[in-house]
């Protein structure tokens, strides 16, 4: 009989206990309108030394017979607060979200901008220029194979002047017809290529691409970039070449800025040239203030070589000599911006770096 009473006293207690923890819980529920409130009511109810957990450590003082109702119920509501808790906290994110996307006249969070990089603007401008004078702008292999960097342009295998040109060799299997495989290291390997592709003249092809020679230091990198120009049809002169070249720098440089052409030797023009383009900073004087110009030291910058397609190199291109001439000049486009905007880079590898503090200038 005892043990009865004790036992019904104590489910009574047990059970008034659990209610008002369960009608506590709901009504702290109702109130919760932030993330913030809604963790600390998860702690104060399922936290290690929450409400729940206090009450299962009271098992040890059940009477045994009572012991598995007692758990299962404390257990049940246990589940019945996470699950409120739960579908409470979906409620406060999707409330938070709507917040965030109605208010419009909130500040919104800027994006990291990024900017084009000065190589990328420089082969915009220049196939801007040569587009409005009729140049094709093409792209031909980075990798390709001796008979197209060298042979074709009149360079025999054990030619000195190969070593101007200083490769990179692939691991590849060489060709009996074409030779080894190699990184370009120059856009002049396009030449042939192209006129291979047109097979018969009017040729005006400006190919715009990346190089590589084994440098590194100051002013090397060994990966660059090089635009040649093409051009080929009967009766084409060095005027041409050098008016095409004038254009090129008026329309690039600025409108004041000439050019000359220097006799130099290449072994795929005949005759050949070096080109220079007058210096912005000095106006070509090679003098500010009574001290030497520091960009150019003589009013001239070297824009790159240039000269008359040797016969030997258009006959390589499938090109007839006696009926067709043409000239071809290649640039490389790291100087040739620098030269634009008056820059002097102690160091060339910067613009290689992804250092948005330097790149994001221009
Ligand atoms: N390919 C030469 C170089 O990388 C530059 C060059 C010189 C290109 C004379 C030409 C040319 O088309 O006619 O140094």
């Amino acid at each position: 009989m005892f043990i009865d009473n004790f036992r019904l006293r104590f489910y009574i207690l047990f059970m008034e206990s659990i209610q008002q923890l369960r009608s506590q819980f709901q009504q702290e529920l109702l109130s919760i309108s932030t993330l913030t409130q809604h963790e600390e009511i998860s702690i104060k109810y399922l936290g290690r030394s929450g409400s729940i957990n206090t009450l299962l450590k009271t098992i040890k003082d059940v009477p045994l017979e009572q012991k598995k109702e007692f758990g299962a119920t404390v257990n049940g509501l246990k589940k019945e607060i996470e699950h409120a808790l739960e579908e409470k906290k979906q409620q406060v994110l999707s409330q938070t979200e709507d917040a965030q996307y109605t208010d419009v006249t909130l500040p919104g969070t800027p994006y990291a901008r990024g900017s084009v990089h000065l190589v990328t603007i420089a082969i915009e401008e220049i196939s801007r220029v040569f587009s409005k004078l009729g140049f094709n702008r093409m792209s031909y292999p980075e990798i390709e194979w001796e008979q197209y960097s060298f042979e074709n342009l009149n360079m025999p295998p054990e030619h000195p002047a190969r070593d101007d040109f200083e490769t990179f060799f692939v691991d590849h299997q060489p060709s009996d017809v074409f030779g080894k495989m190699i990184l370009s290291p120059h856009t002049s390997s396009g030449q042939t290529r192209e006129m291979q592709r047109v097979q018969k003249p009017p040729i005006r092809m400006i190919n715009l691409a990346k190089c590589y020679r084994p440098n590194w230091d100051a002013s090397h990198v060994p990966m660059f970039h090089q635009f040649e120009g093409l051009c080929v049809d009967t009766g084409i002169t060095i005027s041409h070449l050098k008016g095409t070249i004038d254009y090129f720098a008026k329309e690039f440089f600025g409108a004041n800025r000439k050019t000359r052409i220097r006799p130099f030797h290449f072994q795929f023009t005949e005759p050949s040239f070096e080109v220079d383009v007058s210096c912005g900073v000095c106006d070509g004087t090679g003098i500010i203030d009574g001290t030497k110009c520091k960009i150019c030291k003589s009013g001239w910058l070297e824009l790159g070589g240039a000269g008359m397609v040797h016969p030997n190199v258009l006959k390589a291109g499938g090109i007839d000599s006696d009926v067709y001439s043409g000239w071809a000049f290649g640039f490389g486009i790291e100087r040739t911006f620098m030269m634009k905007e008056g820059l002097n880079l102690d160091d060339i590898r910067v613009l290689y770096s992804g250092d948005v503090r330097f790149l994001e200038q221009f």
